[in-house]
């Protein structure tokens, strides 16, 4: 693969005057909150979070997916389970926070208690004071409810209704786009790996900002320095409209810089040729998972929209083999990570600038040009494919 290709190998996508945007509910109102959550994130593949998160034996973490209450586990034996988040006796959320070295997930109302592969373990008092089984009650049927998950770059993918095209397959066009940089040499570390931030707008938006670098000269003057506009190329990958292929977006730079300055420099993945040591690619995964790829690091910034305007960013950052603990790299981690926040935090104005525009009736969709939103369509499209349902989008 060489950079020559990775230009060339997507579908071509040319915005015309009949492209036309989300209309503004979708980023405003509950309704179509919840609408979408069915056709864009239960109904496909939707990020849950980060292996990282969830590293050791006895971890349990719960997370939101729009709403819907998960669990993540780690069993003793290493095994990573998504389950539904509720108790099967009276629908209480089990868990509220995350824990760690727990054999056992303890319901908080009546005390069932599940353990990390989701089997019901115990019922106490199931048959009267001190009496803990009862007949008629058969514990193997009310076991956690799984859902089903995949892994891949160390992240970890959810499809709650189960119906969705295997993930390996809806992933392959990004694994092979993205098979030079090897990304299973890069790991996560520890906290000089991630950052969370909040911010006041629709998760939508934040898509689109990352799918365009049109906004590099007015929001992030300090990075269009070394890497400029016209430095970067759009990346569209467009599926079946109803496919099971992956539908990504962004741009990508030909002279990202390995340089680190005083710091020392981060090692790089040997398979990465010549050619693309300089290239960065930033793609937005459908529906909620930012990545970026260079050869000596890659990120992943994992949406958790809260509300309709209102998301949770949680940036993981990966370094190539052992670069990710090394305390050798400390310092280079700490100012890598530095710089990606404000890169980060710049975008945070741009977005909720455009989420306040979204209450406009003088906005209907807006206009996509020819060359710099063509990324931002291809989500828009996306997006649409999967909402028309006979409904005005
Ligand atoms: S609701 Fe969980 S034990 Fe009753
Ligand atoms: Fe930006």
């Amino acid at each position: 693969m060489n950079l020559d290709r990775l230009i060339h190998d997507q579908t071509p996508v040319i915005p015309t005057a009949e492209d036309h945007g989300l209309a503004n509910r979708w980023y405003t109102d509950p309704d179509a909150w919840v609408e979408e959550r069915d056709a864009l994130f239960v109904r496909g593949w939707a990020c849950l979070g980060h292996v990282s998160e969830v590293a050791r034996p006895g971890d349990i973490v719960p997370r939101e997916l729009m709403g819907l209450p998960l669990l993540m586990t780690r069993t003793k034996a290493g095994a990573l389970n998504v389950f539904h988040n509720v108790c099967r006796h009276r629908g209480m959320r089990l868990a509220d926070k995350p824990c760690e070295g727990r054999g056992r997930i303890t319901c908080p109302y009546h005390a069932w208690s599940y353990d990390l592969d989701g089997r019901l373990r115990a019922t106490p008092h199931i048959g009267g004071e001190k009496i803990h089984e009862i007949a008629g009650f058969d514990r193997s049927r009310w076991g956690l409810l799984p859902v089903r998950s995949a892994e891949w770059f160390g992240l970890v993918f959810v499809n709650v209704d189960g119906a969705a095209a295997p993930f390996e397959d809806v992933v392959a066009p990004l694994a092979k786009r993205w098979s030079a940089w090897s990304p299973d040499r890069f790991a996560v570390g520890g906290a000089d790996c991630r950052w969370e931030l909040e911010i006041q707008a629709n998760w939508k938006l934040a898509v689109e900002n990352y799918c365009e670098a049109y906004h590099l000269p007015m929001v992030h003057p300090g990075l269009n320095q070394y890497s400029r506009l016209g430095d970067h190329y759009n990346i569209t990958r467009q599926g079946a409209a109803d496919g099971p292929d992956a539908w990504f977006a962004g741009q990508g730079t030909r002279v990202y810089s390995l340089d680190r300055g005083p710091n020392r420099q981060l090692p790089t993945v040997p398979a990465v040729p010549p050619s693309l040591m300089r290239v960065g690619e930033y793609i937005a995964l459908f529906p909620n998972v930012l990545l970026g790829i260079h050869a000596d690091q890659a990120f992943a910034l994992v949406l958790e929209p809260r509300a309709p305007d209102r998301t949770v960013e949680r940036l993981f950052l990966a370094y190539v083999d052992d670069a990710a603990e090394d305390p050798a790299y400390a310092a280079t981690r700490a100012a890598n990570l530095e710089a990606w926040q404000q890169v980060f935090a710049e975008d945070i104005f741009a977005v909720e600038g455009m989420q306040q525009g979204r209450r406009s009736p003088g906005f209907d969709g807006g206009a996509f040009t020819p060359l710099m939103d063509a990324p931002t369509l291809v989500f828009h499209r996306w997006a649409h494919s999967r909402l028309q349902n006979g409904a005005t989008v």
